[in-house]
């Protein structure tokens, strides 16, 4: 059923409170999701996104019962990846000639999933599309926010600026707005999407806010295509995606480590308890990285200003998850964040300088060379576990 969003603007999306990953098994939703598609029923008939394919069939059901499909005028595809393009083949078998607008490489995009050549009418930003009543959308393009064809489209007159994955949230609600969800937990998600999806993008972000905010356009509402709306205040999401995309940190600091038997988890908690001697104030997490959720320790190494990744050597290497988590940390393209290594060794200790180099090529500041410990720490060892903790926090005092 749709629901209101504002006058003649609705909400005809799905919610999917099953969804535990994303992206294949790359994103880890632990509440769930949504694919916010938006009917807009001026004199024109407008439909903004669809939603992922498994729920295409559904989609195009619900939306003949609100109109008679033939009624759309025009579809607007404001990003090509499949969780919002996922219901157009459904959709377009029954109305093959409705024009879709996108951008260029929507076009392009939207071809490549698909295979089908649609009436695809190309926009760029300050294009407009007359709607009706007075009203019009403006199409601003917003390449790597966060793929090439990403675009946004704002609806004059009711103020809404449909801004597809940015602002979003992987959070299912069957509430809508923001001011009727949990505001803690909306943050939490939002901060993860950030950290994990634009994050590389930073810049970008402020510079496409920075576009925006010169176009002197009211901003009432702001419809994203994840999660809830933004209705009450939504400029509060756009300063909080200044400040993240600003090389955001808070005075925390992660340990990051995997561990065979022990001992490079003993040298975290001793290298903890030497920080907290030395930099009270200082926020520790310390995170086992094989069973943790690689998402939510993205999104902590997003709010930190430094972190340690440790690691025993094993087969002149390091242990894999903590490979893993360092190809995630490479393309997220951080800056001003510190670094260092440590962890144990039997005979070679590999461990620490390779994952040093890795956090140098990730361009994290190198704060030391690193700590090691042969075999299991003994109390030599523990004690400057203690003082190579002491030494960091120091460097880290604000
Ligand atoms: Fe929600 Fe980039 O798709």
């Amino acid at each position: 059923m749709k629901k209101q969003v504002k006058n003649n603007v609705y909400w005809v999306g799905k919610v999917d409170w099953e969804l535990r990953t994303f992206h294949g098994y790359e994103y880890s939703t632990h509440k769930g999701s949504t694919y916010n598609s938006y009917l807009i029923q001026e004199e024109k008939t407008v439909l903004i996104d669809t939603v992922w394919q498994p729920f295409a069939k559904e989609f195009v059901k619900n939306l003949s019962k609100e109109i008679d499909l033939k009624k759309i005028d025009y579809i607007i595809a404001n990003h090509a990846e499949i969780d919002h393009s996922g219901a157009l083949p459904e959709l377009m078998r029954l109305i093959p000639d409705t024009p879709i607008y996108c951008t260029e490489r929507g076009i392009k995009s939207l071809k490549g999933h698909y295979h089908e050549d649609w009436n695809f009418i190309p926009v760029k930003t300050g294009q407009t599309l007359d709607i009706g009543n007075g009203k019009e959308l403006i199409f601003i393009e917003a390449p790597m926010l966060h793929w090439p064809d990403s675009m946004f489209c704002y609806m004059t007159k009711d103020n809404i600026l449909f801004s597809n994955d940015a602002f979003g949230q992987h959070y299912a609600t069957e509430d809508l707005f923001n001011d009727l969800v949990d505001r803690e937990e909306l943050f939490i998600e939002a901060t993860k999407y950030y950290a994990n999806i634009l994050t590389p993008f930073s810049m970008l972000v402020k510079k496409k806010i920075e576009e925006f905010a010169s176009l002197n356009l009211p901003l009432d509402i702001i419809c994203t295509s994840h999660g809830v709306i933004w209705r009450d205040n939504p400029m509060q999401i756009v300063e909080q995606y200044l400040k993240w995309a600003d090389n955001y940190l808070e005075n925390q600091i992660s340990l990051i480590y995997d561990t065979m038997w022990k001992g490079t988890k003993r040298m975290a908690e001793s290298i903890a308890a030497g920080i907290k001697l030395s930099n009270p104030e200082i926020r520790i997490k310390l995170f086992p990285a094989a069973t943790t959720d690689k998402n939510d320790i993205v999104t902590e190494i997003f709010k930190s200003k430094a972190i340690l990744v440790g690691s025993p050597t094993i087969n002149k290497g390091f242990l894999s998850s903590i490979a893993g988590l360092m190809e995630e940390i490479r393309g997220l393209n951080l800056k001003k964040k510190k670094a260092a290594a440590f962890g144990t060794y039997g005979w070679s200790g590999e461990s620490v300088p390779m994952i040093t180099a890795l956090l140098k090529e990730a361009k994290f500041e190198i704060m030391s060379e690193g700590i090691k410990a042969e075999w299991n720490p003994n109390d030599t060892a523990i004690q400057e576990c203690i003082e190579f903790g002491q030494e960091i926090g120091r460097l880290l005092l604000d």
